[in-house]
């Protein structure tokens, strides 16, 4: 969709930053200000019915979409230029990420029913918890309507285009957002929405998700010295 040219510089250009910089700010003085609502908000204890699932469902799929997000948005071109030609980073992204991208939304169509129709849950629902469900649903709606649209130009060309473009974000390159101009809604507003999820997460129980990755560091964790009292050796 062609959007005026200040509209586009704005919606591409500068409400990126917004939102990055209100995740990072946001998160720091959240963590700071209030650790004891730093959590993801278990929901198992009010009930336990189509968690596992819902859940399981949803978390392996989103977290292979992300992974994937910042493995093939933020790859060095040279690299992956090495590595494959635009048509297969193209496939390997609709492949893999639609895939993820169903499973995930099958598991997350099952939270929201739980969250929205079991009585007890829906109680104690903040309005919060129900919005960023139906956001990320909504995403992943969005990305997976953007396989078809891809699957109609094989040629990868608009796809680095895109991959030129969350590059630049991450680079600070000025200019970067006429490279949105002109591609086709779907994936305008999906770029958009995904930026918004950023904006509200550290207003939501989004915020576990950097617990999740912060778990990783327990992998490089230094070895556990273990003192034996009143002995003198260590064991
Ligand atoms: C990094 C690893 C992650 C871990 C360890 C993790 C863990 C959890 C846990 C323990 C819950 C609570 C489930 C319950 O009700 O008992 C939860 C819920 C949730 N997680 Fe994650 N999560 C991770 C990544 C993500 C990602 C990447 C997203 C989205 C992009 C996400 C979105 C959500 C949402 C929306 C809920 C609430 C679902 C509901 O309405 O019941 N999580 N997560
Ligand atoms: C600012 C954040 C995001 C940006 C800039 C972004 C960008 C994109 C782009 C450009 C595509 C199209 C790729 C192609 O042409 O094949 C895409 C696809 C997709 N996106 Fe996102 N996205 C973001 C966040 C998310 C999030 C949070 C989710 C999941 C909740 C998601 C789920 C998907 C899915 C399922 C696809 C289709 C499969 C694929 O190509 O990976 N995206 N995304």
């Amino acid at each position: 969709m062609t959007l005026p040219g200040p509209l586009n510089d704005f919606l591409f250009g500068i409400y990126p930053y917004i939102c990055l910089v209100v995740l990072l700010l946001g998160s720091l003085i959240r963590f700071d200000r209030e650790p004891y609502s730093w959590k993801s908000d278990s929901s198992q204890v009010l009930h336990n019915g189509e968690l596992k699932l819902g859940s399981n469902l949803f978390h392996y799929g989103v977290i292979v979409v992300v992974l994937g997000h910042f493995a093939g948005f933020l790859m060095p071109e040279p690299l992956v230029m090495w590595l494959m030609s635009p048509t297969q980073h193209q496939l390997l992204a609709m492949v893999i990420g639609g895939i993820a991208g169903v499973i995930a939304f099958i598991g997350v169509s099952i939270l929201i029913h739980r969250r929205l129709y079991h009585r007890r849950i829906r109680a104690n629902s903040r309005r919060w918890d129900i919005a960023i469900v139906v956001m990320l649903w909504l995403q992943l709606a969005l990305g997976i309507a953007t396989v078809p649209l891809s699957a109609q130009h094989m040629d990868g060309a608009m796809f680095e285009q895109l991959v030129a473009y969350v590059q630049g974000v991450v680079l600070f390159h000025s200019g970067n957002a006429a490279l949105v101009q002109g591609v086709p809604w779907v994936y305008q507003l999906h770029i958009l929405l995904g930026f918004t999820i950023f904006l509200v997460s550290p207003f939501t129980r989004m915020v576990h998700i950097w617990s999740g990755v912060g778990a990783l560091a327990y992998v490089f964790r230094p070895y556990q010295l273990v003192r034996r009292r009143g002995g003198s050796g260590n064991s």
